[in-house]
């Protein structure tokens, strides 16, 4: 089945099987290799990416699920060279160790902080609470998340 949607602000055609999954078309179809697949059933978050600014399971949505939605992957945070403050800072906090969750990680805070610029620790643990990382511990996650929240505070003030 063709599907079309854009993804990172660029528009893109595929022709996939109707039971690919939303995480495997960007990675076989597209390349975009950041989200990564681990439980493949909708539990560890390392699938998560952002469609018509939710985030979601890759996993448990279908690529032609997303036809016609404006989709948002870890890719699309960094500008160029350049880490977005989020991504900044998780690596001034140590929040990754192998980086399988990151990605999962970052789009989930990205979309909650967004929503969100002023949530406390309390919902910030509560919404990463459906990533699962099995190696950093998730201190140094919410202190990163936390820290990140003026950037998008000051975002949402822009917009006004
Ligand atoms: S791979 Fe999708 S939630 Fe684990
Ligand atoms: S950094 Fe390794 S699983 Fe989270």
């Amino acid at each position: 089945m063709k599907v079309s949607f854009s993804v990172n602000d660029a528009p893109v055609s595929v022709d996939v099987e109707p039971r690919t999954t939303l995480v495997d078309c960007l990675r076989h179809e597209l390349n975009l290799t950041g989200s990564h697949v681990g439980c493949e059933h909708g539990v560890c978050g390392a699938c998560t990416v952002i469609v018509d600014g939710r985030a979601v399971r890759g996993c448990l949505v279908l690529a032609v699920q997303a036809d016609g939605a404006r989709i948002e992957t870890v890719e699309g945070l960094a500008q160029g060279e350049e880490l977005s403050p989020l991504q900044r800072a998780f690596r001034k906090h140590h929040a990754l160790q192998c980086g399988f969750c990151t990605p999962g990680m970052l789009m989930t805070a990205h979309a909650l902080l967004r929503a969100e610029p002023d949530a406390d620790e309390a919902r910030i643990v509560e919404v990463l609470s459906g990533n699962l990382c099995r190696c950093t511990g998730y201190l140094g996650i919410v202190e990163a998340v936390a820290e990140a929240r003026s950037h998008y505070a000051k975002r949402k003030d822009q917009s006004k």
